[in-house]
């Protein structure tokens, strides 16, 4: 500064100098300010000039100037001062020039005289500092590095020299300083300087005041604002809003459930911060089944999760803004268990068919229960049907036996269908089930069962050989050979004869036939054991009686015992001439093999010598005299009796009786033509035999019993009262009645031999003829002892007081098949 006070004096000193020297020439120099007003005086001329002041007028001093030149300044003539006539502006006159100097001609007439007038138009400092542009605005990229630089437009002043433009300054802040340089022209200018780096995402734009100065007192400055834009630059990566997302879901989600949604930011603008999304690491399993939302972060589920084949994803995500910057986020997805698995059951092994002797608690299956899912929902229970007798044993890890719980019966329930039911412990449960179809084979436990306790079976007699009298059946539950029953007889004797010679019966059906043809007069029933075996190993055989009853058919006529059969009687019959009517006189005894109404005898008499005489009692066969006897009636009577059964048809039998009318034997004439015929002699002479010895027998003992009596009462009622014994076997066999099937009974049987019709008659019987019977054993039995045996049948008719006749009937009995009745009439036995 003093230096150029120094130099500003230098140079004033030298123009003083010049102007003196113009002085001496005549000529002016003046110098002033630019800016003055009008009249401001510049200088005295006439006082510079030695001029006398009145005298210029006279003179007609004026300025000249110069070319065109603006006349600035003009003379006052009054007082010869040179004054401003217009501002001047030195910016205007001379711009940048160094020198501002205007040149006017001072001229004078009278004499004419011209001087130089030099006017120095000296700069102030009226003009500030400007910018060319008020805004000066930079981009500027963010990543910019410390210390670069930007230049900044060179503020102008018009004014020159000191007053020119001197410095720059710059608002304080926090990025920029400024750095001014001087160009080739000796102009500053100024820099701005990056001292600390950038941060769009701090401060986006920046407003900075840039102040240029002049060097002028005073001091003027003009003003610029730099606007700086901070330009992006792609500097932040993005960044996930958790580094690790872990979510649950459930198995089983739907198609599209989203399952997450991932969202990263980045600061960066633009596309610098325009973030899409991708897996970066995903297994191939989920990648099938997860699918993410570029722009959105959006995961969804695409595929079917199972929780039974993955528990837990693991996926990585990546979120890259626009220019490749990435980061990544760990996903972790926990599946859920559903209970979408329901339990399954799987057979291990299956005893079928199980034999239906097992023991009590014999595993019958193996069964295993699985479930996929895990937890409560894995936790199995497991069931079984309630009317089985089956249970379920629970074993170790899900594993059950099945075992019997009581015994097994084929025969009856051949087959199970068990289910069996597994429940889970899910909400809701799942359950699943199987039938276990079970069958029990058959062990051979059954014997056959006869359908009937016994049998019973009616054959007439005369049957054809070969026919079938009865069936039996008998059952057997088991199963095939188990309950196929075979027949058989069981062998035995019936009166000494094998029984397979009666009977035999069909093996496979039952069916009994008859070998032989019976005979009911032989024996009336018999019994057989039937045995029924099964085919099994060991076979099972059980056995039934069967009760062959043999009934009767009309094959036997009546046969006459007495008297003997036409033309073969010796016998005649004594009738008292004195025989009244209705009294007794004799009696045709006859019986018939067969038994029932076909051996219910009725008499008639066929042929008589007198018609009128006499009468037969129909079912008695008692002759009795219908009339009283009289002295015409003819000695001998011959009477032709025919004895017929009921059967049907019925047999009948004829006899003769001869009657003599006589009370004397010896008045007999033709007693000796009664004789037997030669033939019969025969027997007659054997009976004769049988009837003496008998007879000695019996009188001994008629004797006896009647000592007997005697001594104890004396009065002989009855002969032999209950004193003899018929033993049975005296009668014949096949008279007896038919054990417990009540065809006849004993008594009618009875009846119709002895002819108990007869009113007058009264029989005693001392034993029964069930003697004679069929016994259990089914043979017929003889008589305890084969032995002869004398019976004697008291005919004690009352019908005569004064007559007492006896009959006695002796029988001796060879075999049970032959009979032989001898009568005997004892007149005046006693
Ligand atoms: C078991 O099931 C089978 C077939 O479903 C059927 O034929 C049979 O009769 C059933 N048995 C029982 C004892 O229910
Ligand atoms: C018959 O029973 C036996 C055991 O008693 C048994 O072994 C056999 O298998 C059974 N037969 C049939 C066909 O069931
Ligand atoms: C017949 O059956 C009975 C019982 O039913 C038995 O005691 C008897 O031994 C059987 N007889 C034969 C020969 O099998």
């Amino acid at each position: 500064m003093e230096r150029k006070t120094i130099s500003f004096s230098t140079s004033c000193i030298l123009a003083c100098i010049w102007i003196l020297i113009r002085a001496v020439r005549g000529d002016l120099s003046y110098t002033f300010p630019e800016e003055t007003k009008q009249q401001y005086v510049i200088g005295n001329i006439a006082k510079d000039l030695g001029l006398d002041v009145k005298r210029l007028s006279a003179r007609k001093a004026r300025i000249e100037a110069e070319g065109s030149t603006k006349r600035y300044c003009d003379i006052n003539l009054s007082s010869a001062n040179l004054v401003v006539v217009e501002t001047i502006d030195r910016e205007k006159l001379c711009g940048t020039k160094m020198s501002c100097l205007l040149n006017y001609e001072l001229v004078l007439e009278n004499p004419l005289d011209v001087h130089r007038i030099s006017l120095h138009i000296q700069d102030i400092n009226d003009n500030a500092p400007r910018f060319p542009k008020s805004r000066i605005t930079f981009n500027m990229m963010e990543s910019a590095v410390k210390g670069e630089r930007f230049p900044l437009d060179e503020a102008h002043d018009s004014d020159i020299g000191q007053n020119a433009v001197q410095g720059y300054s710059l608002e304080r802040n926090d990025h920029f300083v400024l750095s001014v340089k001087e160009n080739a022209e000796g102009g500053k200018y100024a820099e701005l300087v990056l001292d600390k780096e950038l941060d769009r995402e701090q401060t986006k734009e920046i407003d900075l005041i840039f102040t240029a100065t002049d060097g002028g007192t005073p001091q003027r400055s003009g003003t610029a604002l730099i606007h700086i834009n901070v330009l992006d630059a792609n500097d932040n990566t993005p960044v996930f809003s958790q580094s690790v997302y872990k979510v649950t879901l459930a198995e089983n989600a739907p198609l599209g459930a989203e399952v997450v949604t991932v969202s990263a930011t980045d600061a960066d603008e633009g596309v610098n911060g325009e973030v899409s999304y991708e897996f970066s690491r995903i297994s191939d399993t989920a990648a099938k089944l997860f699918s993410i939302d570029k722009t959105t972060g959006q995961i969804t589920a695409i595929g079917n999760i199972d929780y039974e084949e993955e528990k837990s994803y693991e996926i990585r995500v990546q979120a890259i803004d626009g220019s490749g910057l990435a980061s990544t986020a760990k996903i972790i997805i926990d599946i859920t268990d559903v209970n979408d698995n329901a339990p399954r059951i799987i057979l291990k092994s299956l005893n079928d068919p199980i034999p239906e002797n097992s023991v009590l608690g014999t595993e019958v299956a193996i069964i295993n229960i699985q479930d996929n899912d895990s937890g409560d929902n894995r936790k199995v229970k497991c069931s079984i049907q309630e009317n089985v007798p089956f249970r379920l044993n629970p074993s170790i890890k899900n594993y059950f036996s099945l075992v019997t719980t009581s015994l097994l019966d084929r025969e009856i329930e051949s087959d199970y269908n068990i289910t069996i039911t597994a429940t889970d412990g899910g909400s809701p449960p799942l359950s699943s089930s199987m039938i276990i179809h079970l069958s029990v084979s058959d062990i051979n436990d059954n014997p056959p069962v006869f359908e009937q306790q016994s049998y019973t079976a009616y054959v007439v007699e005369n049957n054809q050989p070969g026919t079938s009298i009865s069936s039996v059946t008998a059952k057997d539950p088991d199963w095939r050979q188990n309950g196929t029953v075979l027949y058989s007889l069981l062998p035995s004797e019936i009166n000494g004869v094998p029984v397979s010679s009666f009977l035999s019966i069909n093996s496979d059906t039952g069916v009994i036939h008859a070998v032989r043809s019976f005979d009911y007069e032989k024996f009336r029933n018999f019994k057989v054991q039937v045995v029924a075996r099964d085919n099994g190993s060991p076979p099972l055989s059980s056995n039934v009686t069967v009760s062959v009853f043999i009934s009767d058919e009309n094959d036997n006529s009546p046969q006459i015992l007495y008297p003997a059969p036409e033309g073969k009687s010796l016998m005649t019959e004594m009738v008292p001439k004195a025989a009244l009517s209705g009294s007794l006189l004799s009696k045709v005894i006859a019986v018939d093999a067969d038994s029932g109404q076909n051996a219910w005898l009725s008499y008639h008499i066929v042929k008589s010598t007198d018609p009128g005489l006499f009468t037969i009692g129909l079912h008695s066969g008692e002759i009795r005299a219908q009339r009283d006897i009289t002295e015409s009636d003819s000695m001998k009577q011959n009477l032709v009796i025919s004895v017929k059964d009921n059967g049907q048809p019925p047999l009948s039998a004829t006899c003769s009786v001869y009657l003599l009318i006589s009370d004397n034997l010896a008045e007999v004439p033709e007693l000796k033509d009664m004789t037997f015929e030669e033939s019969n002699s025969k027997l007659t002479f054997y009976l004769i035999i049988a009837l003496v010895s008998v007879s000695t027998f019996f009188l001994t003992f008629i004797i006896l019993i009647l000592a007997v009596r005697f001594c104890h009462r004396r009065k002989p009622r009855l002969l032999f009262d209950g004193a003899v014994a018929i033993p049975s076997a005296y009668l014949p066999p096949n008279y007896a009645e038919v054990e417990g099937a009540g065809t006849l009974r004993t008594s009618y049987n009875y009846d119709t031999y002895l002819t108990t019709g007869s009113r007058t008659s009264d029989f005693k019987f001392i034993t029964s003829y069930n003697d004679s019977t069929l016994t259990a054993g089914g043979t017929l039995k003889m008589a305890q002892n084969d032995t002869l045996a004398t019976n004697l049948i008291t005919l004690n008719n009352t019908g005569e007081g004064d007559e007492v006749r006896k009959m006695c009937l002796l029988s001796v009995a060879g075999s049970y098949e032959r009979l032989f009745v001898v009568m005997i009439f004892c007149d005046d036995f006693l």
